[in-house]
């Protein structure tokens, strides 16, 4: 099947954050935006045909998750990542964050830590403070070609109050899909000192094909006892605004705990319209979609990273294994934050993500979305280029 992802759609007034909102610090009066993570493609055609028919029907009253939907969950997951939860393990949550949320105030208490391994997705620090538990920055190892995770650092920073890890896998920003023995050795250390582990698998499904997502909740029985993954088709199939993720919480004690937090937040339980049919419309008929996505996504992250080795002096990079996601290196440019950004956004007109609200670790990078057609990823390069040519 031919899906036609060259094809540039014009985005500005739909209300969208990545196009109609500005980023803070940006005075350019057309900036190019490869910030916020949604992609500049439209949906899978089968995905817009199901949303269509709920659109036409023309009532949209209180809509609930059907049978088919959890089973079209299971199938992907046996499908595409090779785990087989149980759907009476899963439950439906606007956003992954939301069930990450949920998570933290049903397993931790006020004043407990959670690890975070930055540079990672800014709201995971967010999610920890505002629910007043604190974060335990395990800095991931960057050897300079890649990064990976510090595990004797791990070790020794976890006291008696830690009581949870968020594991980004596939991890944003850094593009890194863990390998197994990667995750077996978190796992290990999971176990030995008894931490509930909330798995953010959002990113699962945009993975490379020298690289394979390993579900962590797969790796055994004891560490699917204590982990909740979240999962969603907003990434792969580019529908975040209709709000539909899931949580899964194989051990059953877990998951009457999130539903009890889930049924106090008043309003929770009820799932949006929209989002049910899309959910199960992309996991049913998405798949061939998607795999044409990634190996276009594929000749992206190969634009950018030859494009940057040839023709922007002072950045690097390297080829992320998965996500639609780049991390980009101006470090030998030796500018601050606030100058870095302000290049990027005021004299080149191309928005990308502070690296510095990854955390530790994130300064003097920036992130760049290449979810986009060619022609907009090459119009930010060279914008890119431009702005960092002196005079
Ligand atoms: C690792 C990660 N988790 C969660 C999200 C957002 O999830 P949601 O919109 O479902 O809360 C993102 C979005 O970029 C992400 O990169």
């Amino acid at each position: 099947m031919d899906f036609d992802f060259d094809h540039v759609v014009n985005r500005r007034h739909t209300n969208s954050i990545k196009w109609d909102f500005p980023i803070p610090g940006c005075r350019h009066e057309d900036p190019l935006p490869m910030w916020v993570a949604d992609m500049d493609f439209p949906a899978p055609p089968m995905v817009r045909e199901a949303i269509q028919s709920v659109a036409q029907h023309g009532i949209y009253g209180y809509t609930g998750p059907p049978p088919s939907y959890f089973e079209a969950i299971t199938n992907w997951c046996r499908l595409r990542y090779g785990y087989s939860p149980d759907e009476s393990a899963i439950l439906y949550t606007p956003g992954v964050i939301t069930g990450l949320n949920i998570a933290i105030q049903t397993f931790t208490e006020p004043g407990d830590e959670i690890v975070l391994q930055p540079p990672v997705y800014p709201p995971f620090f967010a999610s920890v403070r505002n629910n007043n538990r604190r974060i335990i920055n395990n800095r991931l190892i960057a050897d300079g070609r890649s990064y990976s995770m510090d595990l004797d650092h791990l070790r020794s920073a976890i006291t008696p109050r830690t009581r949870m890890l968020v594991l980004c896998s596939p991890h944003n920003p850094v593009g890194r899909v863990w390998s197994e023995a990667e995750l077996r050795a978190l796992g290990e250390i999971c176990l030995e000192h008894d931490l509930f582990v909330f798995a953010d698998e959002i990113h699962a499904d945009l993975v490379y094909p020298e690289a394979r997502h390993v579900t962590f909740a797969s790796l055994s029985p004891e560490l699917a006892a204590r982990t909740i993954t979240g999962i969603a088709p907003s990434k792969s199939f580019n529908i975040a605004g209709l709000k539909a993720s899931v949580i899964i919480a194989e051990n059953p004690r877990l998951k009457a705990e999130l539903d009890r937090a889930h049924q106090r937040i008043f309003g929770l339980y009820n799932a949006n319209t929209f989002a049910v049919t899309a959910l199960e419309a992309a996991y049913r008929h998405g798949a061939p979609w998607l795999d044409a996505l990634l190996s276009y996504l594929d000749g992206n992250r190969r634009r950018v990273a030859a494009f940057v080795e040839d023709r922007l002096q002072g950045v690097s990079t390297t080829l992320p294994e998965g996500t639609f996601l780049m991390w980009l290196d101006f470090r030998a440019l030796q500018l601050s934050q606030a100058q870095l950004c302000d290049v990027l956004y005021n004299t080149a007109g191309v928005l990308l993500n502070s690296g510095a609200d990854f955390g530790p670790g994130g300064e003097g990078f920036m992130r760049l979305n290449i979810g986009c057609p060619q022609a907009l990823l090459m119009e930010g390069l060279k914008r890119l280029e431009h702005g960092l040519t002196p005079g």
